[in-house]
């Protein structure tokens, strides 16, 4: 059993073609992905970010110096070690400023735990829902994966959090976590009612609902998507940026789109209702997206950063929230959003009418079409800047830093390198500090 995942899994990551800019970032992702499909094999990864020597102390990377004057109890001046490997322009650290509203979810998520803490046995009573369980213990990640994962976002995840002990060297604590990778949050408020309320499994997900109890913490697409060829999100900002400056909203045709695969869910399929045809007109243009026919297209005509040619775009949940929903905000056409029923870690601090229209998920189609007339009639009131102005992967991963920082502190017991592991330190080889300092420089 373990074999066969094990092989599935690196022909997997085999098998795709990892097409990025550079050809630096392709041989990177290629090493990292051998590799990690290496230790995967072994079932854990081990990683340590080595201490660095030969780079400038004092154009390091400086994060939101300024102090923490927000209510929401996160301390959000994190600084540098002195040995961090992590440079950037002079002018970064001036234009940082204090942490994004979003932060203060990352106490309400830990809430559960607040009182009395994360004990072993609460970790380990999910490790049957799991895909993953990582253990950090100074500075170094264990990752023994658990149960088959969708694509490659189990890689990805790891992957973003290596960076994260690469930007903060010797800022986490040492941590042992539960992570969850499918779409849907799995810890049902439900099931911890009453006296169970005190053995709440703390796991770490994508999403959660107000019907869930999972911890949020961004997801892969942040590191890239190469099955969809989506990029990293650094990256995929800047050539949106362009694709943004391409076409005036003014300009942009005066409809509602949305392109997707509405096989997984109801409201995906009720909004085909509302597509424009010769006898109604609710002003909204709706796309099937042919999975096969893209992959087999290779996803030429999928590229998010080119859809930005509508004055309104709709996002609707799948099966559960979509990672589609950060590339259609940070469109600056208007984004329509239909009744949201999960969140992300940045999406509950989304204000209708200034982030995003609401769309009525019981009557898609008047309210897209009342969102789109008058929108037409106010051009003015485009989209808004909240993507591509708070969600920037130095806001990334300090939101990863400081809610893994809070669990850190919640844990009641010393988390110890697994002893069930085989050690392999893949260390000191400067890729993932390369790519850190390409991410955080946006
Ligand atoms: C926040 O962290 C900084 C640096 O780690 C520390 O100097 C400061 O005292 C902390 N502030 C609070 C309120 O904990
Ligand atoms: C929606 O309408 C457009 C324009 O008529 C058409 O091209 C498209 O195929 C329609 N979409 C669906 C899902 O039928
Ligand atoms: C979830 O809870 C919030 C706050 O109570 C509420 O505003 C929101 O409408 C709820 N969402 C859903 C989908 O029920
Ligand atoms: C891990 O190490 C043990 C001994 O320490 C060895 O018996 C086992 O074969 C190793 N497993 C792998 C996958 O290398």
């Amino acid at each position: 059993m373990g074999d066969r995942i094990c092989s599935l899994f690196v022909c997997k990551l085999i098998e795709q073609p990892m097409k990025t800019g550079a050809p630096v970032r392709v041989s990177l992702i290629f090493f990292l992905v051998l590799l990690i499909g290496a230790f995967v094999c072994l079932h854990w990864i081990d990683v340590v970010p080595s201490p660095n020597t030969d780079i400038s102390l004092q154009k390091m990377f400086l994060p939101s110096i300024t102090s923490i004057t927000s209510p929401i109890g996160i301390n959000c001046s994190i600084t540098c070690p002195e040995n961090s490997p992590v440079t950037v322009k002079d002018d970064e650290s001036l234009s940082s400023k204090a942490c994004p509203e979003y932060f203060q979810w990352i106490q309400k998520d830990l809430n559960p735990w607040k009182e009395k803490g994360i004990t072993k046995q609460m970790v380990e009573s999910i490790e049957s829902k799991a895909h993953m369980r990582i253990v950090v213990v100074n500075g170094r990640v264990y990752v023994k994966k658990l149960r088959w994962v969708y694509q490659t976002r189990d890689v990805y995840t790891v992957w973003g959090i290596l960076q994260l002990l690469r930007l903060y060297p010797g800022k986490l604590p040492d941590l042992d976590f539960m992570f969850e990778c499918g779409d849907k949050p799995v810890i049902l408020k439900s099931d911890y009612g009453g006296s169970k309320a005190k053995k709440v499994p703390p796991m770490l997900h994508y999403c959660g609902s107000n019907s869930t109890l999972d911890i949020v913490f961004p997801d892969w697409s942040f590191w890239g998507w190469p099955e969809l060829k989506i990029k990293p999100w650094k990256t995929f900002k800047k050539d949106l940026e362009e694709g943004n400056q391409r076409v005036k909203w003014i300009d942009r045709i005066p409809y509602a789109y949305w392109k997707g695969n509405s096989r997984v869910s109801s409201v995906r399929k009720g909004l085909h209702k509302c597509n424009v045809t010769h006898k109604q007109d609710w002003g909204a243009l709706i796309y099937e997206l042919d999975w096969k026919f893209t992959r087999e297209e290779k996803f030429k005509n999928t590229d998010l950063a080119n859809q930005c040619t509508h004055r309104y775009k709709i996002y609707v949940e799948g099966a559960a929230w979509s990672v589609s929903e950060k590339y259609i905000l940070a469109c600056d056409s208007m984004s329509l959003l239909v009744t949201p029923h999960y969140y992300d870690f940045f999406t509950r601090s989304l204000l209708p009418s200034i982030h995003y229209w609401p769309i009525n998920e019981n009557d898609m189609c008047k309210s897209i079409k009342f969102a789109v007339d008058w929108g037409n009639k106010h051009p003015q009131k485009a989209g808004s800047k909240f993507v591509q102005e708070e969600l920037n992967m130095k806001n990334v991963y300090d939101y990863m830093f400081h809610l893994l920082y809070e669990y850190g502190k919640l844990l009641k017991y010393k988390p110890t390198v697994p002893e069930w592991i085989n050690r392999s330190v893949l260390g000191n080889n400067g890729m993932f500090w390369k790519r850190v300092e390409e991410e955080v420089q946006d």
